[in-house]
């Protein structure tokens, strides 16, 4: 008899088979119990019928409680009113480890208690569908890109640098000097980009934020590909080409997961289309202006005013060149306004605001020199990105995409600390 996993199980049908189960909910009567399991890949049911089980058995599944593990053997049948569409008729079962009282049953829950138990939570159905879209998400990022001709090149998580500004840095000892957390690769994308051409990273990033937003974790997760020889207009179509084959894998492959979450399969549809809208933010600035929104040129965006713009459109829609002083020194400057950098954000549909930054690369030695003094960082931390700018300097572009704000927005989930395992906000760090 074959040990398998309940993902399997409709290759089994009519089979006699083994699957390691914890179960999640139960159901019973004088003559039939019902037993809800799940063993990390599915959730599907299991039927105990008093008369085809020992009265040993029977009795065994009866008393089963919330998580209990154990092996479960049986015949596998079409079951067409599950959703699953599959169920194990059980002949035997076999306890693996009792379970204590159960902290979450299917009664709700507060937030903060979930997250409290985040470590267990995780082993619901909703949040289990939610990591498994997440897992699609960087599957088909691998995938993207290496069929896109980039290499992945791993940034350093321990820096000196400080690309994204000092104001939110994580500040560690590295052995008698200061080190930071890397607020993003992509200074070290750009130096893989002059070694490899077409290069990525995917890792983690740390920003110590005070912002208590829906949007923002302290520790969030980041993919920065980085592209030499390519002005921003190809990197935007880059852009808008692999956010489109992230939320076509996620419909192709995640039908059960975004079933699980209630997420409509017809709205992601709309994303898969390009081009994306692009506008200006001279033009963002107009229409939030004649919105009647409180905002003047050389101010940033936040939430109300992403949400707006974004609410324009029924895709994705780019806001290109920012002004210079509340973008970061790396930008190109604008061949022709002063007041402007080359750059875009992304913003996403349905409020979920930024989900790309970026930009096309300063290429020249003394003006990059320059904006590094400017910024009020030091020169020499910088001296080897500076190099770059020297030995061959081409033009160059790249952009990052927050994995967690884009999951978000493809799950349609109200917060961000649902699209990461263990999530580290402005007030936790544990589990
Ligand atoms: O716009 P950001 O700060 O851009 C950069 O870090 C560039 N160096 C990227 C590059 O060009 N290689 O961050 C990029 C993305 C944002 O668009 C957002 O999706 C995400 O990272 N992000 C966050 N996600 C969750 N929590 C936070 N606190 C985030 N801050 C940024
Ligand atoms: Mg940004």
């Amino acid at each position: 008899m074959e040990t398998i996993n309940i993902i399997d199980t409709p290759k089994h049908v009519n089979e006699l088979v083994k699957i390691g189960v914890w179960l999640t909910d139960k159901r019973s009567s004088g003559k039939i119990a019902f037993l809800q399991l799940r063993d990390g890949t599915a959730f599907f049911q299991g039927v105990v019928l008093k008369n085809k089980v020992s009265e040993a058995i029977f009795e065994t599944a009866k008393k089963l409680r919330q998580e209990t593990s154990f092996w479960v053997t049986g015949e596998i049948h079409e079951d067409a009113r599950s959703k699953f569409g599959y169920e194990i008729q059980v002949e035997d079962l076999e306890v693996i480890g009792e379970s204590e009282d159960y902290p979450i049953t299917p009664k709700d829950h507060g937030v903060d208690f979930l997250m409290d138990h985040r470590h267990l939570w995780l082993r619901s159905s909703r949040p289990h569908a939610i990591l498994t879209i997440r897992n699609e998400v960087i599957r088909a990022t691998y995938q993207f890109f290496n069929q896109e001709g980039f290499i992945k090149i791993d940034a350093p998580i321990l820096t000196g640098s400080a690309p994204e500004g000092t104001s939110d840095l994580f500040h560690t000892e590295y052995f008698d000097r200061d080190a930071y957390l890397s607020q993003s690769g992509q200074l070290y994308e750009e130096a893989g980009a002059m070694a490899f051409g077409k290069v990525f990273s995917f890792g983690p990033t740390f920003r110590a934020e005070k912002s208590k937003t829906r949007r923002h974790l302290i520790e969030f997760w980041m993919i920065e590909p980085e592209m030499a020889f390519m002005h921003q207009e190809q990197s935007l179509e880059l852009q808008e080409k692999y956010v489109a084959f992230l939320v076509r894998n996620v419909i192709d492959h995640c039908k059960d997961s975004l079933e699980t979450i209630g997420r409509d399969i017809s709205v992601l549809e709309r994303y898969t289309k390009t081009p994306y809208p692009r506008i200006s933010y001279d033009q963002a600035i107009e229409m939030l202006t004649k919105s009647g929104m409180d905002i003047s040129w050389g101010t940033d965006f936040g939430s109300p005013e992403e949400t707006y713009l974004a609410d324009q459109f029924d895709q994705p829609v780019f806001v290109l060149n920012y002004p210079k002083a509340i973008k970061p020194f790396y930008m190109k400057p604008h061949p022709t306004r002063e007041d402007v950098v080359i750059c875009a954000d992304l913003l996403a549909p349905e409020g979920y605001g930024e989900i790309i930054g970026g930009s096309e690369r300063a290429v020249d030695y003394d003006y990059l020199l320059d904006q590094i003094k400017k910024a009020g960082l030091d020169p020499d931390e910088y001296s080897w990105y500076l190099d770059l700018r020297k030995y061959g300097s081409v033009p160059h572009s790249g952009f990052g995409l927050g994995l967690e704000r884009a999951l978000t927005w493809i799950t349609g989930e109200d917060h961000v600390r649902e699209a990461i395992p263990f999530p580290r906000l402005l007030n936790r760090i544990y589990p």
